[in-house]
């Protein structure tokens, strides 16, 4: 904070030490993992950017909250970005405007410039950033942030576009929260009776028990069938939309919760939930309520940014065969998966189908979409709670194969099975 070693440090720690009090933090705690960044996807960024015409002076305002417009020196933590306002292979099509392609394109060679390595994905683990047990990480997108705490075991709050700016600086983020073992602690019993199996049914669950809990932590007892990490990463997502829930534990499967006993230390849980046929079907009800028209105009896969795997899978039920002319197929997933995709050839099969593979960004994210759409289907949870607000469109949501049937025939016909 004494400023000798830069003008942004000292910024930066003068940040987190508000921060941390506010919160009552006691100390700040190193870390060497960061996720987070600036979004271009405000024309309030943009405006200001135009006016300055200097990155270091936007980061300054919007990282590190300091008009000060100060020179900003290479991170010190390890640090990638997070998923961006569009894609720049793509951004026409996306309906982007050309002062955000331009300002998108200035930020990317600035973060280049100070090491913030540009995976621009909200699923950082799938492109290499994988915390270990226990790091201390400053992480900033919901869906990834459950994952970290949950899956992994890594540890760190919701963190926002200022408390990473300083974290990527500094090396430091306070300690509260997350980062603390007691708060780690379950708060709800979940007793799940029905037997999730699928992804769908993952999502369905989160969204389910999301909306009870809100930002606490359930355990969820009882899963017979382990879940594949696609699954875990979709429950995540839904939980964290419908509630606020940064962790969750699985008995027997997630990494702080061998045991019931574990998963509560010595906690008496706050209420006991059950999941079963019941609340699955009023769940998936719930989240259709937007859907009324069967005519999709627009399919939406890749929420979470897809895996390699279901990209995979996206191209066995899509080969030989065209995505309706009504329709418009998107699936979003990293670039650096994308470059995967292109050597295996899924890319061409997606093309050759109609559809597009799209990078650094989604639609409830960075508000992109085809002209003129009324009409989304999607299989993500975390995009039919988000699209009716945000864009106005009606929603379906169902499997991935439901998704693509509707892209092919231009029809809805999914269902709950
Ligand atoms: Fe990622 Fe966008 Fe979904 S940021 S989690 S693809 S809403």
């Amino acid at each position: 904070m004494d400023g000798k070693e830069g003008l942004d440090r000292q910024k930066a720690m003068e940040l987190l030490v508000k921060y941390g009090e506010a919160l009552g933090a006691e100390r700040l705690v190193n870390t060497n993992n960061v996720c987070g960044g600036v979004s271009g996807a405000s024309p309030f960024v943009r405006k200001f950017a135009a006016k300055v015409r200097n990155m270091d002076a936007v980061f300054s305002e919007f990282n590190l909250d300091s008009g000060e417009g100060v020179k900003i020196l290479p991170v010190k933590a390890f640090t990638c970005s997070l998923i961006q306002g569009m894609d720049p292979a793509h951004w026409q099509i996306q309906g982007v405007a050309p002062d955000a392609y331009e300002f998108n394109m200035r930020k990317e060679w600035f973060y280049a410039r100070i090491g913030i390595h540009l995976m621009n994905t909200c699923a950082p683990y799938l492109v290499g950033n994988i915390p270990v047990k226990g790091e201390h990480c400053a992480w900033m997108e919901s869906s990834a942030v459950v994952l970290c705490n949950s899956v992994f075991g890594a540890r760190t709050n919701t963190e926002g576009c200022e408390s990473t700016g300083a974290a990527m600086l500094t090396g430091k983020i306070p300690y509260w929260g997350y980062h603390l073992p007691e708060n780690r602690l379950g708060t709800h019993l979940l007793e799940v009776e029905f037997e999730v199996k699928t992804v769908m049914d993952w999502g369905l669950l989160g969204y389910y028990v999301g909306e009870i809990v809100q930002e606490r932590i359930p355990v969820l007892n009882g899963i017979r069938h382990f879940p594949s990490f696609s699954s875990l990463k979709h429950f995540g997502a839904a939980a964290a939309s419908s509630g606020g829930v940064e962790m969750f534990h699985i008995v027997g499967i997630t990494p702080e919760a061998n045991s019931l006993e574990e998963a509560f230390g010595k906690r008496t849980p706050a209420d006991i939930l059950k999941f079963g046929e019941v609340e699955r079907q009023e769940t998936y009800y719930k989240l259709i309520s937007s859907a009324m028209n069967r005519n999709v105009d627009f399919v939406v896969l890749g929420c979470p940014h897809y895996s390699i795997e279901q990209l995979w899978q996206t191209c066995q039920l899509l080969k030989d065969k065209y995505v309706h002319s009504n329709t418009n197929l998107w699936i979003f997933t990293p670039k650096a998966i994308k470059d995967i995709a292109d050597r295996n050839g899924y890319t061409e099969i997606i093309s050759k189908a109609g559809a597009i593979l799209m990078t650094d960004t989604c639609p409830a994210l960075g508000h992109v979409s085809p002209k003129g759409v009324k009409v989304v289907a999607t299989d993500s949870v975390k995009q039919a709670h988000y699209l009716p607000a945000v864009m106005g469109f009606q929603t379906w949501f169902g499997s991935q194969e439901d998704c693509i049937r509707a892209a092919i025939s231009g029809q809805w016909r999914g269902e709950l099975k």
